[in-house]
């Protein structure tokens, strides 16, 4: 299994292009399967989390070709089959995003019920609760989910809290219902805008996404339709952690500064100097790291995939800081790995990081748990003293592309050991 070796003390310099946004890439790549013909895609990142959802829509019988690098072509009109089976869906959570084009499009879909998760227990209730409202009869036997439904019937479905994925299946299964539906109580991510913009294109006619309301009138068919990927927001905020925290600076191009004000405020609050551009954001790090107090939130409320990188940035802050992770109930792994790299955490009910700054990190051998952990320890990683060792990087594999040279061309003693 392959590792990172990074010797810790290079402040980043230099300039970085952000990738397409993983979690904007599946759900459009899911949407395939609403539409008859080929779909083009540009800007997808190269990751493992996404050739998991391609291999999950070629195994249904769709046709997807690479045409250039981050060119990705999909043809759903062969999808002949309804099932996506455990051996597909255990390797990637997200795989429940075929479920509600699925039922939408065939009237019939089966998959597989996604098992536990290092981060929380994530249950898929709202998705399927949005779906009975809809009319779909629901079943969960041997570990798959059934859903069947003649046509779904549009309706009000409101979500008991915001649910990132669950509103995207249930705007994609709302396209192609009869009659309109409202979602209330939807998530407000960009990831959930870029999808409802791509659904539109494809003549869908959905309103009011980025807000908490969403309508949708269902429509009998969609077609084709040209969709850039948007830039990954969480990997803007990753760069400009670790610009910070190395007291670096960076220019980060290719990335939506109005996607990220929480990030870019919160990071401000440490110090850096932060300037935004219409494409690009400058991190300058300063000297001192000012501790702050962070909530992780639904959009546009601090996202909990920078949790974890500003808990490294915290370990080294002049004073003491909380975190309260508020979305997930067990995204703290990556504490007891920086425990072991002389950070001063300690955490209350699960869900509470007090943090008190040290001078300085040591490097260790550690190991992610989960794919912004081991964002989190690779920040560490650049900061420390010594060469650190991170095992488990398939997780960082599944979401971050080519880090390590993005990393090296900044100047980082970065590299990987296979
Ligand atoms: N929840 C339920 N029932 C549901 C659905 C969600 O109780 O039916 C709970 C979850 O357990 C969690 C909260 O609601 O406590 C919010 O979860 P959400 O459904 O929004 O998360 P998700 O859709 O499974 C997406 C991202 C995650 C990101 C979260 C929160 C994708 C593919 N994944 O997950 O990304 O952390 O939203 O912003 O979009 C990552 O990229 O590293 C990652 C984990």
């Amino acid at each position: 299994m392959d590792k990172i070796q990074i010797i810790g003390g290079s402040k980043l310099q230099g300039e970085v292009t952000i990738s397409g946004a993983k979690n904007a890439a599946l759900p459009l790549i899911a949407s395939s399967i609403l539409v008859n013909g080929k779909i083009n895609f540009t800007n997808v990142p190269d990751l493992m989390d996404i050739r998991s959802i391609r291999l999950l829509l070629e195994d249904l019988g769709a046709e997807c070709n690479v045409l250039s690098p981050g060119c990705l072509e999909v043809d759903g009109s062969a999808i002949h089959k309804i099932e996506a089976q455990y051996d597909l869906v255990r390797k990637m959570r997200a795989s429940i995003l075929v479920l509600g084009p699925l039922v939408a499009k065939f009237g019939h879909a089966k998959v597989s019920m996604p098992g536990g998760c290092a981060i929380g227990a994530r249950p898929v209730n709202m998705h399927l609760a949005g779906l009975e409202a809809l009319g779909a009869t629901i079943s969960i036997e041997h570990g798959y989910i059934e859903a069947k439904a003649d046509r779904l019937i549009g309706n009000e479905i409101y979500f008991d809290m915001p649910t990132v994925t669950g509103t995207e299946n249930l705007m994609m299964a709302t396209t192609l219902a009869k009659g309109k539906s409202i979602l209330r109580n939807a998530a407000r991510e960009p990831e959930i805008v870029a999808l409802a913009q791509a659904l539109n294109q494809m003549g869908a006619k959905i309103e009011g996404a980025g807000t908490a309301i969403i309508t949708v009138e269902g429509v009998d068919k969609l077609h084709p339709a040209d969709i850039k990927i948007i830039p990954d927001r969480i990997e803007t905020g990753t760069f400009m952690v670790a610009a910070a925290a190395t007291e670096g600076d960076v220019l980060i191009k290719g990335c939506e500064p109005d996607h990220i004000g929480g990030i870019i405020s919160k990071l401000k609050a440490t110090g850096a100097l932060v300037e935004t551009f219409k494409e690009s954001i400058r991190v300058k790090g300063s000297r001192t790291v000012k501790s702050i107090d962070i909530k992780t939130l639904p959009y546009p409320g601090f996202p909990t995939d920078m949790q974890a990188q500003f808990m490294t940035l915290m370990t080294i802050a002049n004073g003491n800081s909380m975190i309260h992770e508020s979305v997930f109930e067990n995204r703290f792994i990556h504490a007891n790995e920086l425990l072991r790299m002389g950070a001063d955490i300690s955490i209350t009910n699960g869900n509470l990081a007090s943090i008190r700054g040290v001078k300085e990190l040591q490097a260790a051998p550690v190991m992610a748990s989960d794919l912004r952990a081991s964002a989190s320890l690779v920040i560490a990683g650049l900061i420390a003293k010594g060469t650190t060792l991170i095992s488990r990087v398939y997780h960082m594999d599944r979401g971050y592309e080519a880090i390590e040279k993005k990393l090296s061309l900044l100047g980082a003693d970065i590299k990987r050991i296979t």
